[in-house]
């Protein structure tokens, strides 16, 4: 009877597996919501199960958290590895000290080529620490080494464990954000280039590898932003529990999503306690399924025709393959 009730109110009418038959061309996916509901392990469940439907996957981090090592039990640190004894899965845990080190350098040689260009004699220095001195840059080295691997297209299917808070928005935003900023940068290298060549008495064309960076970097932008914004191609699922926080926080996410036109793949409810453990259970227990009662009756009006899967609290952590094999087969059901 309380089963029936509770299964009512958030109920699954395009399950997982529905949707990703649906979308057959889909190739990234995204898991966001609160720390702590489950994205890695879901987003660890999901690469699986498309591995063993015979699709090369790749399961991918740009967490600085070594989250991906932790589920698999196995390092996966810093470069594309096989995930042992599964076929078509390899786990990657970007390394983000690496690409942030990486960008300042390129950021470097940009700001000095452009000092020397501009005839400016002041250390780039002073430049390159106020440009990667900060969050967003951190945030950006990350988003660039994810477009790195989605452009590699070394994979059929690319599943990214997405950090959590703010910053998956931020960093899938910040696609659009570029764009903006580029357009208005190559305008104002065009102005200022068509000026010297007016001003100039020689009429030979100059070169200008400022221009031509911008010019590339605003394609990769665009390209990303293309991939990121295709609903063929790109789901972004949402992971919440029965609790009022992670509804909130996925509420929030799903609303700034659609508005930058980001696909929204639905949401997964997490760490149900089922309502046949409650019968003989403490009082405990049964509050606190009374209590996901109600949340899950909002999840259902909230979030009504997105609801992907919902999950039982396993009575264990979900580490190691066996573990990810026992229980994607519940979210695809
Ligand atoms: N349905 C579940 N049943 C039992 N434990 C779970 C379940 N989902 C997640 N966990 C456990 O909860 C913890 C947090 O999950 P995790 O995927 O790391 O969250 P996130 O990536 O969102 O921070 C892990 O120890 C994980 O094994
Ligand atoms: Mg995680």
């Amino acid at each position: 009877m309380a089963q029936v009730a509770a299964e009512r109110h958030a109920s699954v009418e395009t399950s997982m597996h529905e949707f990703v038959e649906r979308t057959p061309d889909l190739r990234y996916v995204f898991f966001g919501g609160k720390g702590g509901v489950g994205k890695t392990v879901l987003a660890g469940m999901t690469a699986l199960w498309f591995a063993r439907q015979g699709r090369r996957t790749v399961l991918a981090s740009t967490n600085p958290v070594h989250s991906l090592s932790g589920l698999l039990d196995q390092d996966v640190f810093g470069k594309h590895t096989p995930v042992d004894g599964v076929e078509n899965l390899w786990a990657f845990e970007i390394d983000t000290r690496d690409a942030i080190e990486r960008s300042k350098r390129e950021i470097r040689e940009k700001i000095q080529w452009f000092l020397k260009f501009a005839e400016i004699s002041t250390k780039a220095e002073e430049f390159v620490e106020a440009a990667t001195t900060n969050p967003a840059f951190e945030e950006s080295a990350m988003f660039e080494n994810m477009v790195d691997l989605m452009f590699a297209d070394a994979y059929d299917v690319y599943v990214f464990d997405t950090a959590p808070t703010a910053n998956a928005r931020r960093l899938l935003g910040m696609s659009k954000v570029y764009g903006l900023w580029v357009n208005k940068m190559v305008k104002s290298r065009e102005e200022a280039q068509t000026l010297r060549e007016a001003l100039s008495f020689t009429k030979k064309k100059e070169q200008d590898p400022l221009m031509e960076y911008l010019l590339s970097f605003r394609g990769r932008i665009e390209h990303a932003r293309e991939l990121l914004t295709d609903p063929a191609r790109t789901a972004f699922f949402f992971v919440t529990l029965p609790e009022a926080l992670p509804i909130a926080v996925i509420r929030r996410f799903i609303a700034w999503f659609t508005d930058f036109g980001i696909p929204v793949g639905g949401v997964v409810v997490n760490q149900v306690i089922r309502e046949e453990d409650g019968l003989d259970a403490p009082e405990f227990v049964r509050n606190r399924i009374a209590m996901q009662r109600e949340y899950l009756e909002q999840i259902g009006n909230d979030f009504a025709g997105m609801v992907r899967a919902i999950l039982p609290l396993y009575d264990d952590e979900i580490r190691g393959v066996a573990s990810l094999d026992r229980t994607a087969p519940e979210l695809f059901a």
